[in-house]
């Protein structure tokens, strides 16, 4: 054709398509049409110590630094308190500590000081120490004296008027270390986070103190706890499993470095601390048990990650002997989790206090081992798994690497992305070879905002996880990282989060309802449907759960325009006629929540009542949808 013509027949096409009545959108549902069965254990939770989740974040101790006993040269967090004309020095004393595990501690020497003006020492807690009416704080000590008998007075202060906002007195110190316990209880105080702890001596003497100790009512009252708020905010995900321990700080920077679990277990005493890679130390108050307690708190299981061999500054074993100890370790460990109280671990986790095992189907090999230069990922996986098949014939074992040797049970991706990145990688999963290991997504997120993820954010995952749904016989886990965020000044070292908090509250990003919104509306099986004349930046995922004839309908805009949608459920004629519609917007993809405005991008659910099979729905602009209907 020449150029002439060409030309022609363009713009007669143009002139065409301008005379014609734009195709408006649709989409249509074939309900009895599955194509693929969705994994029931899609959506779960990964955690690691990042960000304070832990210390300062889900774990309920108030006291920062409360182990003074481990390897600090300076004092942190812990200041001199002196009263009118008393006089006290405070410092850290290297040569003695309640145990083999925390050998130093805190040395308060008073050398004048009376009930009117006594001296001690303060803790400000981890940003703070919130306080609530009429509540009542355990706390507890380990401590001994140079002066048999002298009174310990315990309170909670104000920072600001110097109010005692609860107090204790603790006796009966003795010369030898032992631990105190006490409880402060509060009247009709105001809701704050601006209070301290004081530990103050009437008298001249000098007292040492260590793993010094104070909970807040925990979620489901257990004793060493977790925050309610944000267990509760878990609880509302619906998620079906928790990847533990890490992420990083499984692997440590360096191997002796590594979440040594065997140091997590048993009284907090005998716990000596470690460091994380996210360069703050660990109480490990947080420990293997308490992982395992969540789990059972929230009725979900463990996704066990064993240390395999390699830290994260390019330190690794060899496969072969080298590597033996540590595969049984990951033995003890898993039966330390799952064997029955007749086993040696399984014994010891009843003399920490839970005889049952806890239900455990997965073990994770490692943690990103495609760091790992020295090529060693293959050969230590395979030592590992011939040794956990061998005891533990029905256990998924999840490669974090491609393997070349063999075929893993499950293979870990993770994906961090950028909005657009999200967007365009939609269809990750859909030309996935089938005939390949099963996907776990170990750790995604879109990352844009900080510390916690804005509405375009929102936007990127749930496009994103449209396609884990479609592709859920292949991709049967998937969780969001990372999950916490304390979000004071110095809190975040990774930006992106799922749940932000402070010492008082908490709240989750629109990721975060993106998250609930998915997995409360999972399904049992994707069904066909086609998306047509949407154009871009539109997403759909249709499931349906078989046994309550439920459908779901995701819809995701992330375009600046509202988008009329015509939906045709095929064959199902007695679809609707109420549909419950839950939608997540905002005016803007930066619009996003925080402490002080924890609501600005919440689902609002409302009714849609259609005439039949077949409706339209106009969906707001930048809007994460889920429609439910009876079929
Ligand atoms: O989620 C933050 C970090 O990202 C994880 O610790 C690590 O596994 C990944 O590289």
């Amino acid at each position: 054709m020449c150029k002439r013509s060409a030309a022609l027949a363009l713009l007669a096409a143009l002139t065409l398509s301008l005379r014609l009545p734009a195709q408006s959108p649709s989409l249509a549902i074939q309900v009895y049409h599955p194509t693929a069965k969705v994994s029931p254990t899609l959506y779960g939770l990964m955690t690691e110590e990042i960000n304070f989740s832990y210390d300062g974040g889900l774990y309920a101790e108030l006291v920062r630094d409360r182990t003074i006993g481990t390897d600090w040269q300076a004092l942190a967090h812990w200041t001199l308190v002196a009263r009118g004309n008393s006089v006290a020095d405070v410092s850290v004393d290297q040569a003695t500590g309640p145990s083999a595990a925390l050998p130093r501690s805190l040395k308060v020497s008073v050398t004048s000081a009376t009930e009117a003006a006594p001296a001690g020492v303060q803790n400000d807690g981890f940003w703070g120490i919130p306080v609530r009416p009429r509540t009542s704080y355990s706390g507890s000590f380990y401590a001994k004296t140079d002066s048999v008998g002298v009174p310990i007075s315990v309170k909670l202060v104000n920072d600001g008027t110097g109010a005692t906002v609860a107090s204790a007195t603790v006796i009966g110190l003795s010369g030898e270390w032992k631990q105190y316990t006490f409880t402060l209880k509060t009247a009709q105080v105001p809701v704050t986070a601006n209070n301290h702890l004081i530990l103050t001596i009437p008298r001249p003497a000098t007292v040492w103190f260590d793993l010094v100790s104070l909970f807040p009512p925990t979620y489901h009252n257990r004793v060493n706890g977790n925050r309610i708020d944000l267990m509760e905010k878990l609880a509302a995900m619906d998620p079906k499993f928790l990847r533990l321990p890490g992420g990083n700080y499984l692997e440590g920077d360096h191997i002796s470095e590594r979440f040594q679990w065997k140091k997590t277990i048993g009284p907090l005493v005998d716990r000596p601390t470690h460091p994380s890679p996210w360069h703050y130390r660990s109480s490990d108050g947080m420990g293997l048990l308490e992982f395992l307690e969540w789990c059972e708190d929230l009725k979900i299981e463990p996704v066990l990650a064993v240390y395999a061999g390699y830290s994260m500054m390019q330190e690794h074993v060899d496969p072969g002997p080298a590597l033996e100890p540590y595969v049984q370790d990951a033995l003890d460990e898993i039966e330390y989790a799952a064997g029955d109280t007749g086993t040696k671990w399984g014994a010891e986790r009843a003399k920490n206090g839970h005889a049952a095992p806890f239900p455990l189907h997965y073990v994770e090999i490692g943690n990103e081992d495609w760091f790992d230069r020295s090529g060693s990922y293959d050969g230590r996986y395979a030592q590992y798994y011939k040794a956990i098949k061998q005891r533990y014939p029905d256990l998924q074992l999840i490669a974090t690497a491609p393997i070349k040797s063999m075929r893993p049970d499950v293979l870990d991706e993770h994906f961090y992305m950028a909005a657009e990145q999200s967007f365009a990688d939609a269809n990750h999963y859909d030309k996935v070879d089938r005939q390949g290991p099963k996907i776990f997504v170990g750790e995604w997120a879109t990352r844009e905002g900080e510390p916690t993820p804005n509405l375009q954010a929102a936007l990127g995952d749930a496009a994103w996880m449209t396609g884990l749904e479609r592709n859920s016989d292949i991709v049967i886990m998937a969780s969001y990282a990372p999950l916490f965020v304390n979000v004071n000044p110095g809190g975040m070292q990774w930006a992106t989060d799922l749940i932000g908090y402070d010492a008082l509250s908490s709240y989750g990003s629109p990721s975060y309802w993106a998250q609930v919104l998915f997995a409360n509306h999972l399904g049992t099986e994707a069904v066909a449907s086609t998306l047509a004349n949407a154009g871009p930046r539109v997403y759909t995922s249709v499931t349906r759960d078989e046994k309550r004839r439920k459908l779901f309908v995701k819809v995701v805009n992330a375009r600046s325009d509202a988008m009329p949608l015509s939906i045709a459920i095929e064959g199902a004629p007695g679809v609707g006629p109420e549909v419950t519609l839950i939608s997540l917007s905002g005016k803007s993809p930066n619009a996003t929540n925080s402490i002080a405005n924890p609501e600005a991008v919440v689902p609002v659910e409302s009714h849609i009542h259609t005439a039949g099979a077949k409706f339209e729905h106009s969906f707001a602009p930048y809007s994460i949808n889920v429609l439910e209907l009876s079929y």
